[in-house]
């Protein structure tokens, strides 16, 4: 049964109900547990199994979602006329360990023809493309598109040339414009491809429609892009999500059938989506996918990146003269945890930190989570939307809102510690 309803705002307190008593959705249950409990048992739970099946879905599942990619906005005819050269100008990314040596051989003699979209299907077909499934018939179509978690949040080591390398999973992909992709799509009004080529690289909105499986549903407009996350470092956070609405299982569920398209249900009344598809192939695979990802580590900043001296005297006014600590507290840089009740989120008004309240209004807390802050280096811009281009942007910003009055020196002794999380 595919539906969709828009919640009367009286369910918000029968969703609470049900979380508190653990009946519901999986995700609904995972709130009781403490996010550190939940990390003890995780060695328990799967292990290295667990973390396989869990890396395969990440990079390979689409939970059906080709229903949306293919029968809806049928990509997989856009797709079959673009060429490689334009799919990694759009920040697609192309797995090395996928390539067959004659391939590879054949890209470094400078054999293959990057303006074929021949040679599209046929990475495609090599499941080469990180994040997109395609299917090629016997006869050579392109027959089905479909994505998978790993298209927004991981990217490639650029090892063998820009956009073509060894998986880094986790890695928000900073170049990949979502919006010029799913512009291509010939099912889509030229006003809703307009909007959408206007988020640039590395931002989608997860709040301004959701898939129920038969129909795109338009949640909010206009549209508020937000940054792709990195989505390592995790382990210990807590209420992963910029607003902190739900444990990454809750959000997890959220994109992968809502958003993703996948074949599965997800309802929170808190912001009107109720979708049922049986049979569920998101749900079950929750568990193993949450181990996965709270196996992701920060990357180590690059080496030589920082002076240690700055970083030293960073850290200290980080937590002394510009109280950043006061919210960036603890051994994950957040306070999201710091409430009376674990579990609920502790978040701030957006007034509090001077960043756009729309995104949050749309969301199920209407506030913003203090970011935990980790592998920075690797995924500028800041602030959910993106608003800080860089470091000095953030630090500037902080001291223009707290009055902070900090030099030029401190500021850059700051940016360098910052680089180093
Ligand atoms: C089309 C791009 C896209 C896809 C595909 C996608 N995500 Fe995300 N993801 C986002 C965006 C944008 C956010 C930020 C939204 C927010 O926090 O409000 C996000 C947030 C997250 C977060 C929270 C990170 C943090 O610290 O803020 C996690 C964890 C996550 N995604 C995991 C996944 C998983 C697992 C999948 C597959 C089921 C997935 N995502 C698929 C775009 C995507
Ligand atoms: C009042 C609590 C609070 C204080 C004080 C605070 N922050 Fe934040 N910080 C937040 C919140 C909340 C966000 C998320 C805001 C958003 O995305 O709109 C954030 C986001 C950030 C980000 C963006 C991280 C990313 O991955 O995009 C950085 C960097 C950061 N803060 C650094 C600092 C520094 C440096 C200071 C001290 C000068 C500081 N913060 C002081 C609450 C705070």
């Amino acid at each position: 049964m595919r539906r969709l309803i828009a919640a009367a705002s009286t369910m918000f307190a029968l969703a609470l109900t049900l979380a508190i008593s653990g009946i519901g959705p999986i995700w609904a249950t995972e709130q009781n547990h403490s996010p550190i409990a939940e990390q003890e048992s995780t060695n328990e739970r799967g292990g290295a199994a667990g973390r396989l099946d869990g890396q395969a879905i990440f990079r390979y599942d689409t939970f059906g979602d080709e229903q949306l990619w293919t029968g809806v906005l049928r990509m997989h005819e856009a797709v079959a006329t673009v060429d490689p050269a334009t799919a990694l100008a759009v920040g697609l990314k192309v797995d090395v360990d996928a390539l067959p040596p004659a391939i590879i051989a054949a890209l470094r003699a400078g054999d293959v023809d990057l303006t074929d979209p021949a040679v599209t299907k046929e990475l495609l077909r090599l499941n080469a493309v990180v994040g997109i499934k395609g299917t090629v018939s016997t006869a050579g179509q392109l027959v089905s598109v479909g994505i998978t978690c790993a298209l927004c949040h991981s990217s490639v080591d650029d090892s063998f040339t820009k956009g073509i390398g060894k998986r880094l999973d986790g890695w928000a992909n900073v170049d990949l414009n979502v919006g010029a992709i799913v512009a291509l799509s010939p099912a889509l009004p030229e006003s809703l491809k307009a909007e959408f080529r206007s988020w640039g690289p590395g931002k989608y909105d997860p709040r301004h429609h959701a898939f129920d499986g038969v129909n795109l549903i338009p949640l909010n407009s206009p549209s508020v892009p937000v940054v792709l996350p990195s989505i390592f470092g995790l382990k210990g956070v807590g209420f992963e999500t910029f607003t902190g609405d739900g444990p990454i299982s809750y959000w997890n569920s959220y994109v992968g059938v809502g958003q993703m398209g996948g074949h599965g249900s997800f309802s929170d009344p808190r912001v009107g989506i109720a979708i049922t598809q049986t049979p569920d192939l998101v749900t079950p695979k929750l568990p193993a996918l949450l181990e996965y990802q709270l196996s992701l580590r920060t990357p180590p900043p690059p080496a030589g990146s920082f002076d240690p001296a700055a970083v030293r005297r960073g850290s200290r006014l980080f937590r002394n003269e510009a109280a950043c600590a006061s919210c960036h507290s603890g051994p994950r840089y957040t306070d999201v945890l710091d409430g009376p009740n674990g579990g609920v989120p502790f978040l701030h008004e957006p007034s509090e930190v001077g960043t756009d309240p729309t995104y949050a209004a749309r969301t199920a807390t209407g506030k913003y989570r203090t970011t935990p802050l980790r592998g920075l280096w690797q995924h500028a811009p800041y602030f959910h939307d993106g608003s800080a281009p860089d470091l000095l942007a953030v630090v500037n910003h902080y001291d223009r809102l707290f009055g902070l009055h900090l030099t030029a020196g401190q500021k850059a002794d700051l940016v360098e510690f910052l680089k180093t999380l």
